[in-house]
């Protein structure tokens, strides 16, 4: 009997234990395992007219409603010139291929089986088939999957016609354009005149070596011209009255609200802001935002402070470099036009590896809560080509004109025509002087 006891209390020892082990190694796991946040265009910003005039819509059917009615202004052109974000490294494995549409283009990203990654065209010039679809990587070129023509990555010229017995002509080749991989992402070099790249997107010693490594991510859609997103580093103005009520509020505009009030707990914790935003003299496509960051204590006490260089590179880069109690760290955002008004943003972390886990993962979901306010407001606000502007908001002025830079003759341009086959519908245009694509504005 005793022996039997015995056993039975080992037996409930070693399950309990076990327990805990997986308990603590879950738990762990879980605390260490990079933040992913991602948000799709509903996801965002529409808190109040669901509560209010929803009459049984979705989500996604009132964003869609909201994106048809919304007068999106006087845009400038759509696509800058630049470098744009495809994808991240992590996406693309070797021999892999991916399709990717941005920038009224649609691309075929692939990498070889040495590791280079590649960007052509997506559409064969044999007949049209989607060369990252259901295609495959052979050494540095890829194979469409119709017929199997070859194409080299590096210019791509035609390499093979596995069927032909006569020569391989010139012109059978598609446009292969400008990447590189730089700090964890693939880029492309877009430029309306066909212009080789006039800069190039810096490598970061830290995480070239190793020394910083990924801490975690966030991905949006936003609904807006690609100019407003950047244009919040010169806004300083909207830093204390959106950004000032605590991350606790999370990112629904109404419970930030709440936190400018003078009741209840919402003055026990504030963000203050100081930002200074400049154009920069040595590299023209180069624009820094100095911020200041404090979490206060009753409005007063400063309880963590943050220094950030943003440095804005090019229309659709920022890399952020922060300055804590902790350590340094970098934050890069990308944007990346997927349509004239809906920008793909995307944030990644790099720390030192001490960082990584609670302490980054509080950075990247902080740092997506206060993004989600100027999401909020993106999403539903109009371009004020002309906007009101009073002295304290000059900064805004001088960003606009930096920005202009990114603009040339032939970029794509964007306006709203009625359908005259079927009147009602209204068709959306990209108007470029020597193209002109036309696209039905569709259900997202
Ligand atoms: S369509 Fe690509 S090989 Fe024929
Ligand atoms: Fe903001």
């Amino acid at each position: 009997m005793d022996v039997f006891f015995v056993f039975k209390s080992e037996i409930v020892g070693l399950l309990v234990s076990s327990a805990a082990i997986l308990l603590s190694v879950t738990a762990c796991y879980f605390l260490l395992k990079p933040l992913n946040r991602i948000r799709d265009l509903c996801d965002v910003g529409y808190e109040e007219q669901l509560r209010l005039d929803n009459y049984g819509q979705t989500r996604r059917q009132l964003a869609n409603e909201m994106r048809r009615r919304k007068k999106i202004g006087e845009i400038p052109p759509v696509y800058p010139n630049g470098w744009f974000v495809l994808c991240e490294s992590d996406d693309l494995k070797n021999r892999q291929v991916r399709s990717v549409d941005a920038l009224g283009e649609h691309f075929a990203v692939f990498r070889s089986a040495e590791g280079v990654a590649y960007v052509l065209d997506a559409y064969c010039p044999h007949l049209g088939a989607h060369l990252g679809v259901g295609s495959r990587v052979v050494g540095d070129c890829v194979e469409c999957p119709f017929h199997g023509w070859q194409f080299r990555g590096a210019d791509g010229q035609c390499t093979s016609i596995p069927y032909t017995s006569g020569k391989i002509p010139k012109s059978a080749r598609v446009k292969s354009w400008p990447c590189d991989e730089v700090n964890g992402f693939i880029f492309v070099w877009y430029h309306a005149e066909q212009e080789n790249p006039s800069w190039k997107v810096p490598r970061i010693p830290e995480i070239v070596t190793r020394k910083w490594i990924y801490g975690g991510r966030s991905e949006y859609k936003v609904n807006a011209h690609i100019q407003e997103i950047p244009e919040n580093g010169s806004d300083v103005a909207h830093l204390d009255c959106l950004h000032g009520p605590s991350l606790l509020y999370g990112s629904d505009l109404n419970a930030a609200q709440g936190g400018k009030s003078d009741n209840g707990w919402a003055p026990f914790l504030q963000h203050h802001w100081k930002v200074k935003w400049e154009a920069n003299s040595e590299e023209k496509h180069v624009a820094i935002s100095s911020l200041h960051h404090e979490l206060r204590l009753f409005g007063r006490l400063p309880f963590i402070s943050v220094d950030v260089e943003a440095k804005q590179m090019g229309p659709g880069l920022v890399c952020l470099s922060f300055n804590t109690s902790f350590g340094r760290c970098l934050l890069f955002e990308t944007v990346t036009p997927i349509e004239p008004m809906i920008q793909r943003v995307l944030h990644r972390l790099y720390a030192p590896v001490f960082m990584v886990g609670p302490i980054a993962k509080f950075f990247v979901w902080g740092e997506a809560v206060m993004f989600e306010r100027d999401v909020a407001v993106w999403n539903s606000k109009t371009f004020t080509s002309k906007p009101m502007l009073v002295a304290e908001d000059r900064a805004i002025n001088l960003y606009r004109r930096w920005f202009q830079q990114f603009y040339s003759e032939n970029s794509p341009r964007f306006t709203f025509k009625e359908n005259v086959a079927h009147p009602g519908n209204i068709n959306a245009y990209w108007i470029g002087k020597k193209r002109h694509l036309t696209l039905v504005m569709y259900n997202w």
